[in-house]
């Protein structure tokens, strides 16, 4: 009897032990779980401070080369043959001039905008975020800073704010007062839809993105 109830305990003891452990087991893969869903949701838009500081000079080292090659080409097109001449050849060279430099540098280069001229540089819904955020600090009086994201597919990209500077009023500003009548003609017959006009001097023009090849 003393043997039997002996047994008993031993087995109960190893039952009860076998529960308890096998409960241990799972929560400790609930937590587990727990854990790798909150490292998932960190990873998605938490870069380190190296890493996007790293990717900003990459940027902006990108966004002013592009713009300083658009700016001399357009300039250059301008003091050869006129400002319709200009229009042309922006017409012609800038979405080939991006599309090359995308190739140089390993990165898609674009300038996107709230009011677009060329169709081609329509903002996707991340941009779109981008530029309303930047246009409603340019109305604050604030100066909207060059910025990298993460974006949900893991790429990085990065953004900077493209200002209206008093040479840009001649092809974006007001018509008849900024843009002759004659040189609007030509952009309408590039561009039909046009909306890229009755800017000022300090408005936000529209953002470069520069997102990284992985
Ligand atoms: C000679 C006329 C001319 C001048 C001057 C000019 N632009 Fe443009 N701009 C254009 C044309 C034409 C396009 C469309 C280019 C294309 O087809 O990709 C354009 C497109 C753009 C775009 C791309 C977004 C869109 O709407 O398609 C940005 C951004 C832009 N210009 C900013 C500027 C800024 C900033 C300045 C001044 C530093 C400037 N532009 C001066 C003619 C001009």
């Amino acid at each position: 009897m003393i043997r039997k109830t002996f047994y008993f305990a031993i087995v109960l003891t190893g039952l009860l032990f076998m529960i308890s452990c096998d409960n241990d087991t799972k929560k400790e893969e609930v937590k587990k779980e727990e854990k790798q869903e909150i490292k998932a949701d960190v990873k998605k838009d938490d870069l380190s401070e190296e890493t996007k500081s790293d990717y900003l000079k990459k940027g902006m080292f990108i966004a002013k080369s592009t713009g300083k090659s658009l700016k001399s080409r357009l300039t250059a097109a301008v003091d050869k043959a006129g400002l319709q001449n200009g229009i042309n050849t922006c017409n012609k060279v800038a979405q080939k001039m991006m599309d090359s430099l995308s190739v140089v540098y390993n990165a898609k280069i674009k300038r996107t905008t709230l009011k677009l001229r060329n169709e081609k540089d329509k903002p996707d819904q991340d941009e779109l975020a981008v530029l309303s955020e930047f246009s409603k600090m340019v109305s604050d009086s604030i100066k909207p800073k060059p910025q990298v994201k993460q974006l949900a597919s893991g790429e990085v990209r990065f953004y900077a704010p493209i200002m209206v500077e008093k040479v840009c009023l001649n092809c974006h500003g007001k018509i008849g007062e900024n843009v002759k009548p004659q040189n609007y003609d030509v952009i309408k017959k590039h561009y039909p839809n046009d909306e890229a006009i009755n800017y000022k001097e300090g408005d936000l023009r529209g953002i470069w993105s520069v997102t990284f090849k992985k």
